[in-house]
């Protein structure tokens, strides 16, 4: 006799452990608001609020128009691999080739990618915390486990050594860097990057270096990458960048690692069975782009300067907010543990809430990059827009 279920839904272990990215969480219900009609003033968006620029655009226009709309080789289009190779070697004098190149749809699913060839079940991954919101739930999604290892607030949450090494075990498979950080602005110091990646090379454990911010850094703070160090150890680094932010191309999802010939192919396989290669028309556009001078980046960088500049000392002067000098990125990430216990603030996803309802501001609680006493404020949006929204978040605090 066979017995009878009714329909069940039932997903698995591996989807039910990890959430929906928490900062796309936030823009879904400021959108729903605004589809409502009501003005937000959105910090919450981690995208250039620049077009693409216009020779990069189009490039993807003449893309469609001559036809390149097939699929290309799963790892990315060898032209685009080279330029990537190029760009690499000419700025740091490396010897990356196309072997070690992949593209694909964004430098989050390089990441993902890269997590789930390099990541077994039970292996321990170290992120510098506070940390972008979806390298835990990659680790996690991989079947390995997360270990935080916190950033000081007083050493404007650079990563060290001496902070990995603290919760590092026998366990440990690699280390995820992200310099410029999102959402602290951090940009790790050359001389702790060259003690990892030699402390991740002695213990045969991978450096994931993530630059997607690499060209915004401010005032004299240097970027420094891990790409430096790679002809010495390929097997240690892998290194991840986009187009997203450099170029103001965040939709048209294009995004690249570079690594060991041995991972980039393991990243194929798994690219290959999955979306295959990234869109033909946006490698095109990526062609063109890696192929601009600078000047179309550096204005990005100059808007970023300036608003950076008026922002800062803006929220200082309101009462609650305690907001040092980030060095990089386009972010700012203000301590607000002095609202915790004013009207009903608990805590980073109540005042995010109290912000959103009371001042129509859009803001990313901290507690999604696992910091609950800060509040993550995007500077990727117009002067006019600041100041109308930190003129309301005044106003509204003033409530508490
Ligand atoms: C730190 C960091 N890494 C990677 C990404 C992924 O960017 P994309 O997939 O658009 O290339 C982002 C996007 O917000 C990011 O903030």
């Amino acid at each position: 006799m066979t017995t009878t279920t009714s329909p069940s839904i039932r997903l698995t272990r591996r989807v039910s452990e990890i959430e929906i990215s928490p900062t796309i969480a936030v823009m879904n219900r400021a959108q729903d608001l605004m589809a409502k009609g009501i003005d937000i003033v959105d910090f919450g968006p981690g995208e250039p609020d620049f077009a693409t620029p216009a020779p990069v655009a189009e490039a993807g226009i003449r893309a469609i128009r001559d036809g390149f709309t097939k699929y290309t080789n799963a790892l990315g289009m060898k032209t685009l691999r080279d330029g990537i190779a190029a760009r690499y070697n000419k700025r740091y004098g490396t010897h990356v080739t196309t072997e070690n190149v992949i593209a694909g749809t964004g430098g989050k699913q390089e990441l993902f990618n890269l997590m789930l060839a390099l990541v077994d079940s039970g292996d321990e991954v170290i992120i510098p915390s506070p940390y972008w919101v979806s390298f835990p739930d990659q680790v996690l999604f991989a079947g390995g486990k997360p270990v935080f290892a916190p950033a000081d607030p007083s050493n404007r949450f650079r990563p060290t050594l001496v902070a990995i090494a603290s919760v590092a075990t026998e366990r440990t498979r690699g280390v995820i860097i992200n310099s410029p950080n999102n959402p602290t602005g951090a940009v790790i110091e050359e001389s702790e990057l060259a003690k990892i990646v030699e402390w991740c090379a002695a213990r045969d454990a991978f450096l994931m270096f993530d630059e997607t911010y690499e060209f915004f850094t401010y005032g004299d703070y240097r970027h420094a990458s891990a790409i430096q160090w790679f002809d010495e150890y390929p097997e240690t680094i892998a290194v991840v960048n986009s187009m997203s932010k450099t170029f103001a191309m965040t939709g048209w999802r294009l995004g690249f690692a570079v690594a060991h010939p041995e991972i980039i192919r393991a990243v194929g396989k798994i690219q290959s069975h999955s979306t295959t290669n990234p869109s033909s028309i946006s490698q095109a556009a990526a062609v063109e782009a890696l192929a601009c001078d600078d000047s179309v980046v550096r204005a990005m960088h100059d808007a970023y300067t300036e608003r950076r500049a008026w922002l800062i000392p803006a929220i200082n002067s309101i009462d609650g907010f305690c907001c040092p000098e980030p060095d990089g990125a386009f972010y700012i990430f203000p301590d607000v543990h002095a609202l915790f216990g004013r009207g009903g603030i608990r805590d980073s996803d109540s005042l995010t809430a109290y912000l959103l309802e009371e001042a129509r501001v859009a803001v990313v609680p901290g507690s999604a990059f696992g910091a609950d006493g800060y509040v993550r404020i995007s500077y990727a949006t117009s002067m006019e827009r600041l100041r109308e929204g930190l003129a309301r978040i005044e106003d509204a605090v003033a409530k508490l």
